[in-house]
């Protein structure tokens, strides 16, 4: 299968959240000139061809200076096909006119902005440095731009957060006029700052209530839930994102990254000084077809659309009703249904989505 989604990580924040697990490390601007080199290096040696999704992640790619923003976006012209999707992670303290203006110049035409929420009091809690007037400025900014594709992240069942706050966000986002949210639980990750303190879960019972909030406020404002975390307006899907639902492959370069080719799992480093010596790749397995076929179902199920059971079948060649006759004839009627061709998990099901994707394995 041809790889047509590349994953760019930049692991570079200028602070660090108190809940964040991901590959990152206080921005520093000789290690990020020299990450860049290591970067390119293992994008040249792995890349086969030009990418119709790429996505800038972190970290915090916003963090980088002017000059090394520019040196990121000007080296990954070479893999970008014509008409692709082209997404950078930003925040908004640090995404300046002048970031904007090459981001135009260089046709990033997607921006997620990690927002998290719009109570001033959480985001300190949560060591974020940002407030609502910049958020504010930054989506002006990037419309007048022209970067009107901009998705918001936020997330719920922070500490002391209430309903009331929940819907305080709502309000704000939808003044906004973003054709994408990203709607985050928050997860109580080992070795964050959260995780050493006491931090209260959510309850079912709260859960139920805020997803039955965000989703009613959502949908009723013309954003479609089409995966378990993530709302768009009609036409503003993540391509790239859909790219790891549909499990096609993808190419992740940099400190942390992951790439599935066929039926490997590559995962590279998540330590920056092994990964500046050149040590990119800290491990690769190889899938059989069954765990190939099991990993895909996981991911697809988290679309509201499902699976695409033909799509499956061509790609592995197998008869999906037959292969899984016994799950089927578990779940079939209670917590998914086949419809139109897809395989789809029922409304409730999404709480208990692992112990229903075990009896796949
Ligand atoms: C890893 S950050 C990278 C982009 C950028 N630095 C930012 O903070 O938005 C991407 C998003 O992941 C989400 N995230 C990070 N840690 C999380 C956690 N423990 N639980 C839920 N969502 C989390 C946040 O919503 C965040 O915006
Ligand atoms: S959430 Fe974003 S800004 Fe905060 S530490 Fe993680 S990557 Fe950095």
């Amino acid at each position: 299968m041809k790889t047509e989604s590349l994953y760019v990580h930049i692991p570079f924040c200028d602070n660090i959240c108190t809940y964040c697990d991901f590959a990152k490390v206080y921005y520093s601007g000789e290690l990020a000139d020299r990450y860049l080199v290591a970067l390119f290096d293992e994008l040249r040696r792995r890349a086969q061809n030009r990418y119709k999704t790429i996505y800038i992640g972190g970290g915090t790619p916003s963090a980088l200076d002017e000059s090394q923003l520019e040196t990121l976006l000007q080296g990954l012209q070479d893999y970008l096909e014509h008409g692709a999707e082209f997404t950078i992670e930003a925040n908004p303290e640090s995404l300046k006119p002048g970031k904007i203006a090459l981001l135009k110049k260089y046709r990033v035409n997607r921006v997620s902005l990690g927002v998290q929420t719009f109570n001033e009091d959480l985001l300190q809690s949560l060591n974020r440095r940002h407030n609502n007037a910049m958020v504010d400025e930054t989506v002006a900014l990037l419309k007048k731009a022209g970067i009107a594709n901009i998705n918001i992240d936020l997330m719920y069942g922070l500490k002391g957060q209430t309903m009331a706050d929940i819907k305080n966000d709502l309000d704000h986002l939808i003044n906004l006029d973003v054709p994408h949210v990203s709607y985050y639980s928050l997860i109580l990750e080992e070795h964050t700052m959260i995780a050493r303190e006491s931090y209260p879960e959510l309850e079912d019972e709260s859960l139920g209530e805020i997803s039955k909030l965000i989703d009613g406020c959502l949908e009723a404002n013309g954003y479609k839930h089409y995966e378990v975390s993530n709302y768009a307006k009609l036409g503003f899907e993540s391509r790239h994102n859909l790219a790891y639902w549909h499990y096609c492959n993808y190419l992740g370069v940099g400190v942390g990254a992951a790439s599935k080719i066929d039926d490997r799992i590559i995962q590279n480093n998540r330590n920056l000084y092994k990964y500046l010596g050149g040590e990119n790749i800290q491990e690769v397995s190889e899938q059989s077809q069954k765990e190939t076929m099991f990993n895909h179902i996981m991911m697809s199920l988290r679309l509201k659309e499902g699976l695409d059971l033909e799509g499956f079948n061509q790609r592995y060649q197998v008869d999906f009703e037959k292969f899984y006759r016994k799950v089927l004839a578990k779940h079939l009627g209670h917590t998914m249904m086949i419809r139109d061709g897809f395989l789809v998990l029922s409304k409730n099901a999404y709480d208990n989505l692992n112990s229903i994707l075990v009896d796949f394995l």
